[in-house]
Formats: structure tokens, sequence, C-alpha cells
């Protein structure tokens, strides 16, 4: 296995000790959506799909929005933190300098970005996957001055790269008429097409220098509080739900064919379908205790598309699935980060001090 060598690589790391010449550290570089977006939509003036606003962020460090659209933290996280890596900054962050990149890693993700570039135009500004990996190009560029060819290599071989996309790719263009993709491919057309994008798009990033990559799958998205309100009954869109299978299986074959293509390739796939789907028609069985609506509302007003400052909070955000109408709560990311590490046997280097998984407590404004 070869994340089996990651943890070997993460111990002597913490140790101090130099693998292959190279003095630096095992860092993320993270590419994906809103689910992963820990702040550059925030720094995007012209955007439309932001989290800068309160109650976003309540449970994260000081309670003020940070661009998580989240209440706490992603995934990608608590993931990274349980693997005992240091969390990547956001890609606009003012601060980001060359020795953070080499310490910490680099997230690209931005909120309404998807596979396809004319995925989300709606929102105005946001990062494409297309665009996220020219900015990692600009990336290396500037390891490339810093350190030279060989040790940026070296760096770059070395890290772990995260790609979580797709979701938007449906709900904010195959599943709305406005944009040409709905009427131009039939399901199974889109879904290729898709994954086809995707194939070049992991293959680019392989000449770049990534080899141990992982993918996210997609999870029920034909359940989140969004596309129920959408249903007459209110109950989850069963053809969506079957696009994000459809989806979820093309590219875990997709990738096991692209890992025996590429040479040292360890592209895989994880997804945590199957437990939000249980968690969604149990949520009790997990002790949450509401899975169909977000916790952050509008009084009556459905859908609310946003979190926002007049919204009302749920009593208990931690029983709640969904946090809005399109993203799920901290408590909901964090069983979905446990079953991908569960699943995809991820483990961390035992060596160094776990950094705190749990975010602060804030205190809570409302109801
Ligand atoms: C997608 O956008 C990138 C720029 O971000 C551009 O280089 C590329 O040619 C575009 N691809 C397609 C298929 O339009
Ligand atoms: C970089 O690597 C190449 C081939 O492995 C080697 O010939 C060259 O001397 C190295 N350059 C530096 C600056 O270490
Ligand atoms: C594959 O890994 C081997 C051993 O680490 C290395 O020598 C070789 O350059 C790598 N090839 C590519 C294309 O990364
Ligand atoms: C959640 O809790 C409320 C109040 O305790 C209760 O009335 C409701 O039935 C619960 N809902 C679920 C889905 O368990």
């Amino acid at each position: 296995m070869k994340f089996a060598l990651v943890a070997t690589l993460l111990a002597l790391t913490a140790l101090g000790i130099a693998i292959g010449g190279c003095q630096c550290e095992i860092v993320q570089f993270i590419f994906g959506d809103s689910l992963s977006d820990v702040g550059n939509n925030y720094y995007l003036s012209k955007g439309l799909a932001k989290a800068n606003n309160p109650w976003y962020g309540i449970d994260f460090g000081n309670g003020l929005p940070n661009g998580r659209f989240c209440n706490g933290r992603t995934i990608a996280d608590i993931i990274g933190d349980k693997m005992g890596l240091p969390r990547p900054p956001a890609f606009l962050d003012p601060s980001l300098t060359e020795d953070m990149i080499m310490q910490n890693g680099v997230n690209y993700a931005s909120g309404g970005g998807g596979i396809l570039n004319e995925t989300g135009t709606y929102f105005i500004q946001r990062f494409s996957l297309y665009k996220q990996i020219e900015l990692f190009q600009g990336t290396k560029e500037l390891i490339r001055e810093k350190i030279g060819d060989n040790e940026t290599e070296n760096f770059l071989q070395k890290s772990l790269y995260v790609v979580a996309l797709g979701s938007n790719d449906f709900i904010n263009n195959y599943l709305m008429p406005v944009y040409s993709d709905s009427w131009t491919y039939d399901a199974d057309g889109f879904v290729k097409y898709l994954t086809d994008t995707l194939r070049a798009q992991l293959t680019i990033l392989h000449s770049l220098g990534a080899r141990q990559l992982m993918v996210f799958g997609l999870g029920p998205m034909g359940c989140i509080p969004l596309q129920r309100v959408l249903s007459t009954s209110g109950g989850c869109q069963e053809k969506t739900n079957k696009l994000a299978l459809s989806f979820n299986q093309a590219t875990s074959k997709m990738l096991e064919d692209l890992s025996s293509k590429l040479p040292n390739a360890s592209f895989r796939f994880g997804d945590a379908y199957d437990v939000i789907n249980d968690l969604i028609s149990n949520p009790v069985k997990y002790g949450f205790n509401n899975s169909d609506s977000p916790c952050c509302s509008w009084g009556k007003i459905r859908p609310a598309l946003t979190c926002i400052p007049l919204s009302k909070l749920c009593k208990d955000r931690s029983k709640y699935v969904f946090w809005d109408e399109y993203h799920p709560t901290d408590s909901a990311n964090e069983l979905v980060a446990n079953e991908i590490i569960r699943k995809m046997g991820l483990s961390r280097s035992g060596s160094s001090d776990a950094p705190s998984a749990a975010p602060d407590a804030a205190p809570s404004p409302q109801g």
C-alpha cells in the first residue's frame, strides 16, 4: 500500500530526517469546491458564492466567518488533522508566502467551482478545476525559483493531493436548464464528459508532480435541503442521487485505470455515499436529530440559499446533518471524514502530536 509509505514518510519528517535529499515537509495541495474552500471566495471581490457573513464559522476558532461554508471544519480539514498534516492556507490568503507553502501546502478550493469551466458561471467569480491547476502551476514556479528544479520535484512528488469536485457540475450546471450542458447531454453522456475531463486534469497534475492523490466521491446530493424543497413531497430527488452514484462509479474506475498507466501514481477514490445515505435515513442512529432541513434558516422562507445574519440557528448544531441548504455541518463532516479514512485505510504518524481536532467552542448568540 502506497499510503503505508506516506505514514513512514510522515514519521521520518517528524523526526527531521531528510528524504531523497529534500529537507521539506509533507504537505497537502487541495483542489475543490465550497465543501473544501477555506477562504478563497472570501477574497474574490465580485463572487456571489461567499461565506463571509455570520453565522458561517461559528464553531471554528474565534467564531467569526473564515470563508468555510460550514459552522466548523471541512472534511479535508478533519482528514488532514487526523493524518497529522498541517492545514493548507487558502491560495488567496494575503499572508501566503513561499515558506508557508513549503510548510503547509496550499488550498485552491473555491465555492461554486466545478470540474467543467462552464459550471457555476452564475456565481460570476470562482476557480474552476482547470483554473485551480493553473494556479498550482504558478505555485510550482515560485517554489522552483526558491529551491531549484530537483528539490521542487522531490517536494511535489512527496506531497499529498486532494481533489474534491463534481457536485456543482450537477447542481449548478447539468440540472439547471439555463446551462446548455443540460440539453446537450443525456445522463450517461454527461457523466462520461465529466470523468473524461477529470482524467485529463489529473494527468496534468501528474505531469506537474502529483503522485499520491485522493479524489473524494459525491454524497447523495439529491438529499441536500435545497433539492428536497424542489420536490413536492419534500423527499430526496432520486434522479439526482443516481447521478452521484453513477459519477462515483465512473470516477473510481477511471482512477484505477489512471493509476495503472501513469508512472508511480497512486490515485485513489474515497467516498462516503452509503454512510451519508444511512445517516439521512436514520439520523437518530448516529446521534443526530434532523437530516432534512438546514440548521441556519431564515424563518419559513425556503430555500434560503445562504445563511445570513438575520437567520435563526437550530438549537443544537451538532444534531443537524445540514448547516445550510447545500452544506453539511461540522458533525456530519466528521462522520464523512471518518468513513473516508476507514475506507482508504489512511493512518497518521504516531510520532507527532495530534493537532486539536475539535474546533474551539464558541458561545451561541441565538437560541
Ligand atoms: C478552461 O479554462 C482554462 C483557464 O482557466 C483554459 O486554459 C482552458 O482552455 C479551458 N478549457 C476549456 C475546455 O474551455
Ligand atoms: C538534478 O538532477 C539531475 C538528474 O538527476 C542531476 O544530473 C543534477 O546534477 C541535479 N542538479 C542539482 C542542482 O542537484
Ligand atoms: C518513479 O519512482 C522511482 C523511484 O522513486 C524514481 O526513480 C522515478 O524517477 C519515478 N518516476 C517518475 C516518472 O516519477
Ligand atoms: C428531534 O428532537 C425533537 C425535540 O426533542 C423531537 O420532537 C423530534 O421528533 C426529533 N426529531 C428526530 C428526527 O428525531
